[in-house]
């Protein structure tokens, strides 16, 4: 539960903008609706922020900053605001707009605060100095209300650049040499804690209250499994004191996710280069640990990728969106079980709503930007808006409203955002003109609790700018097939949503060996598969506008690490590229090569994270 004084500062921070700014009865403060939280815009043409909808106009509280900026954050709890224009890292109070701190850090390529606001941490590349050889330390922190500098500390590589904090601030962690060191209190100057396994490369610290769990991951190495172990702080005496173990190959790198509760992780582990030879960007597996020992493989009843893994808010059930294309979508609960499947479709990311409420299924990249609006309760359709193009989609957390937007490096052309309405209605549309750049969005954060969840609306939301419902598309035809009887609509076999926890018999796991028979027709299948395995819905398939890589430029990093990575993205960037003037002189692709194409968005932005500031 949630102290009352701490939900009255969380909802002020969040509701004091300028329009509906209350200064006197806090009793009326609380019979105000919060208003929508602002949207951030970063772009060519500087920095501003814009008020949520209905009115979607400039707020003028923030003063535009017309200079290009790199980077900007908002405090977790959305009351300060930071950014870093070439010159100055400033930092203004949202409700406000007075300047809370301006540092002189020019270079500064990365912003963030502590949970708590007390710390701002600002993280500039790596470069050796004349006057030494060792350089300067790189990663600050500085105390947000005094702008003193708390410590500095030597942080060459940018992946992993901030230390991670409890909710709390009472730890905060940096992996340095892969060893973890811990700090307590904002006490930076003594270590703590360590935990040293052999090497570890990732690690996560639980979100919420103490106490604090960690998860970390070693590679395999020599011959012997790479591992996922959770500790709760500070119990590190040797293996016997983790929480949970789980140990597996087919394991080159791993993203890890813990729910809002802290008590289970999934871990994502893939290979670079799948050795079957199935998928030309390496194999993916899903894994599930708990805090109470449990551990599992979660069964993915279709073979090919893993694009996305999400949890239910409400930290019960998580879901995922894998396989060939048109991929699968299913809901599984802790027990790793099925409990609903949204058949197969155009979809490559998931996103649920602040509140759990709703889920959108979603398309981009390589697809086309259909959208497929779920009440989570009911497991009923809202709706299915189309957002093309899109590079960015992100959850208003009023749960009422999303942004979707296309910004540069990803694509340089028809940059802009859309600010919808979950029911499919478009509220604003911006337009970067030709000349401009759009690079960010954000919506302005709010603590847990302040937007509660509203009942869900299935009447489209009234707008001037109408909804953007595909209209009723063609059946998608491989242009091979185009002239010939329609039997060929097999080759998509749609498959409808289900209720896995509806099924006759009530037992809603497909035994073992029917699972691995699933899954050598799937995998069949995908190999019978020449043409582009798109969507049903979609028509025949346009050239896409042409991102021009930022990674093609040519940068390095500074860190040899980093610039093997940068390398080996940009060759496999360089190939997509080749392949999709293939495609769009109009010759036909096979199997490995349309997936390929599909880790174009993944490989964009890996790239983009590792050279963000060079
Ligand atoms: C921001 O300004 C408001 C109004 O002046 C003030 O009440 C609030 O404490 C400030 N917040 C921070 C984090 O400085
Ligand atoms: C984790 O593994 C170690 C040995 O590798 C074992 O001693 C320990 O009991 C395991 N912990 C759990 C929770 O499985
Ligand atoms: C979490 O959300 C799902 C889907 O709405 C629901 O079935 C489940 O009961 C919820 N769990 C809790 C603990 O609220
Ligand atoms: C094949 O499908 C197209 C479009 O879906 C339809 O117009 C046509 O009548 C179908 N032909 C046959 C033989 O069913």
């Amino acid at each position: 539960m949630r102290l009352l004084a701490d939900f009255v500062d969380v909802f002020l921070s969040c509701v004091c903008q300028t329009r509906y700014c209350v200064t006197s009865a806090t009793h009326f403060r609380f019979k105000m609706a919060p208003s929508t939280p602002l949207l951030a815009v970063r772009g060519s043409n500087g920095t501003s922020m814009i008020g949520g909808p209905p009115d979607c106009v400039e707020n003028t509280t923030f003063k535009r900053d017309e200079r290009q900026s790199r980077f900007f954050t908002f405090s977790k709890d959305g009351a300060l605001f930071a950014w870093c224009n070439g010159d100055k890292v400033n930092v203004v109070n949202v409700s406000d707009g007075q300047v809370v701190q301006s540092l002189d850090l020019p270079k500064t390529a990365c912003l963030e605060f502590s949970p708590q606001k007390s710390v701002l941490v600002t993280w500039q590349p790596y470069s050796k100095t004349q006057e030494s050889a060792h350089g300067d330390q790189n990663l600050h922190l500085w105390d947000v209300q005094s702008g003193e500098c708390l410590k500095s500390f030597y942080q060459k590589k940018m992946q992993g650049w901030c230390p991670s904090w409890s909710d709390d601030e009472s730890i905060a962690v940096r992996n340095v040499n892969n060893e973890l060191h811990f700090f307590e209190n904002n006490k930076f100057d003594t270590i703590a804690n360590k935990l040293h396994l052999q090497k570890v490369t990732e690690f996560l610290l639980s979100p919420g209250p103490q106490p604090s769990k960690v998860a970390v991951y070693v590679p395999g190495s020599k011959g012997a499994p790479s591992f996922v172990r959770l500790y709760q702080y500070p119990n590190f005496g040797g293996p016997t004191s983790a929480l949970a173990n789980k140990s597996f190959f087919k394991s080159d790198r791993v993203v890890m996710l813990w729910n809002n509760k802290a008590t289970a992780v999934l871990v994502t582990a893939s290979t670079e280069v799948d050795k079957t030879g199935a998928s030309y960007y390496g194999e993916q597996t899903l894994h599930y640990l708990a805090v109470n020992g449990e551990s599992a493989v979660v069964q993915l009843p279709k073979n090919g990728p893993i694009y996305d893994v999400v949890w239910n808010p409400n930290s019960t059930e998580f879901c995922v969106v894998y396989g060939f294309m048109p991929a699968k979508v299913t809901v599984y609960n802790l027990k790793c079980d099925p409990v609903f499947d949204f058949g197969t479709g155009p979809r490559n990311a998931a996103y649920y709503s602040p509140q759990g409420h709703i889920l959108v299924l979603a398309g981009f990249g390589n697809l086309r930007g259909q959208m497929e609006v779920w009440d989570v309760k009911k497991y009923k359709l809202v709706s299915k808006p189309q957002a093309p193009d899109s590079t960015f989609f992100s959850w208003c957390p009023d749960g009422e409203h999303i942004v979707t937007a296309t910004c540069a490096p990803r694509l340089r052309v028809s940059n802009g955002y859309k600010i919808w309405h979950y029911t499919g209605t478009v509220l604003q549309k911006y337009d970067t003109p030709a000349d401009g750049e759009l690079w960010e969005v954000q919506w302005q954060p709010c603590a847990d609790g302040v937007f509660p969840a509203k009942p869900v609306k299935y009447q489209a939301a009234p707008s001037e700018l109408g909804s953007t419902e595909p209209k009723p598309a063609q059946v998608y035809r491989p242009p091979a097939l185009r002239n010939k009887p329609n039997t060929s609509s097999k080759l998509h076999e749609e498959e409808p949503p289900q209720n896995m926890k509806q099924l006759p018999g009530g037992d809603k796991q497909l035994s073992k060996t029917a699972l691995k028979n699933q899954k050598k027709r799937e995998a069949k299948k995908a190999a019978k598969q020449e043409t582009k395995p798109d969507t049903p819905q979609d028509k025949q398939p346009e050239p896409e506008p042409k991102p021009t890589s930022p990674a093609l430029a040519g940068a390095v990093s500074g860190d040899p690490e980093a610039d093997k990575k940068i390398k080996n993205l940009k060759k496999k960037i360089k190939a997509i590229e080749q392949l999709k003037e293939l495609q769009a002189s109009g010759k036909q692709l096979e199997k490995n090569q349309i997936e390929k194409m599909q880790k174009e968005s993944q490989l964009l932005q890996e790239l983009e994270d590792l050279e963000l500031g060079i």
